[in-house]
């Protein structure tokens, strides 16, 4: 049986052969993120999709990420270690749902998570991220949004935008939506000295709790540089992994073990090497988009760079 070390160093000489770009969302494990050529959240992966000059790409994360990367690219391959890691949230609701929801609201917008299949997003009129969804509704004409899935980084936007009316349909991430205030309350009372980190994708109560509210990427920046020591990370439990390796004289603590993904948990360094050895063959399964639903999905994200992203 072959040591990680040697499935990554197979790995570093097969990019070398193929050219390929490897974009890893930092919930990976650290033997991926350690072969990755850009790490990063949702949306830094989305902006890096766009800009590095490779060919070819492989994303090592959930199925919507290699969509949004195809549709920044349609010029370039999009190959995925895992084609079967979805996320549950993004498939919530059919296309035909959001339609129908958005006809019962006379003159509304409809904000996509990123977190959202291409389909949904061609009916959608610009899509957001984490980082970005205050900034984009705070700067949009329309004052009622339909904003979807997420109807907990929805209440975290319409908190944030208080001359909007936002209208949700009820749909979230079923890992950071289930953590509870009585958790939360409990993860403080256990590390009276830690800051409380949170994702906007945990219930209000929750985010309400909490010292910093953000993205993946805000999380792990706040907690890099920060001078407190010690955190409770209330996102998927990688990132306390992650930053325990980078930050080892300061103290982190998962706000609830349950807080993990398992779609994220899915691929595998060995996902990788196979991939990018049937790449390197010629074998390999390119993710393709139909047109149209690629023309209108573009358009959402387009928007979205245009209003701030
Ligand atoms: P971000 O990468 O935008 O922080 O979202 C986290 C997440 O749940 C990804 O699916
Ligand atoms: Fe989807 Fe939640 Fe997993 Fe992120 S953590 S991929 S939102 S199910």
């Amino acid at each position: 049986m072959r040591t990680i070390r040697e499935i990554q160093d197979s790995i570093k000489a097969l990019k070398a052969e193929t050219g390929v770009c490897i974009l890893a969302h930092s919930y990976q494990s650290p033997e991926i993120l350690e072969v990755a050529d850009i790490i990063g959240d949702s949306y830094k992966l989305s902006a890096a999709a766009g800009e590095v000059p490779a060919e070819k790409l492989l994303l090592c994360g959930v199925h919507f990420m290699a969509e949004t990367a195809k549709l920044l690219n349609p010029e370039k391959q999009v190959y995925e270690a895992n084609p079967d890691a979805g996320c549950p949230m993004a498939e919530q609701f059919p296309a035909e749902v959001i339609s129908a929801a958005k006809e019962k609201i006379p003159g509304c917008a409809v904000v996509a998570y990123v977190n959202t299949t291409a389909a949904v997003k061609a009916v959608s009129d610009v899509c957001v991220t984490s980082s970005s969804a205050v900034k984009i509704v705070g700067n949009m004409t329309q004052k009622d949004i339909l904003f979807i899935p997420d109807c907990n980084l929805g209440a975290y936007t319409q908190k944030h935008c208080p001359d909007k009316r936002l209208h949700f349909l009820p749909g979230g991430c079923p890992h950071h939506s289930a953590i509870t205030l009585e958790e939360a309350q409990a993860a403080k009372a256990a590390h009276p000295s830690a800051l409380l980190l949170v994702h906007p994708e945990c219930r209000p109560a929750v985010t309400e709790l909490a010292d910093y509210v953000g993205a993946t990427s805000g999380i792990l920046n706040f907690a890099r540089t920060s001078e407190n020591r010690e955190f409770i990370i209330g996102t998927e439990i990688s990132i306390v992994q992650h930053l325990k390796l980078e930050c080892p004289e300061k103290r982190f603590y998962p706000l609830s073990n349950r807080l993990c993904c398992p779609n994220m948990r899915a691929t595998g360094i060995a996902d990788v090497l196979r991939v990018l050895t049937e790449i390197a063959e010629g074998s390999a399964q390119e993710l393709l988009l139909p047109e149209q639903i690629a023309r209108d999905a573009r358009r959402c994200l387009d928007e979205m760079l245009r209003l701030g992203g």
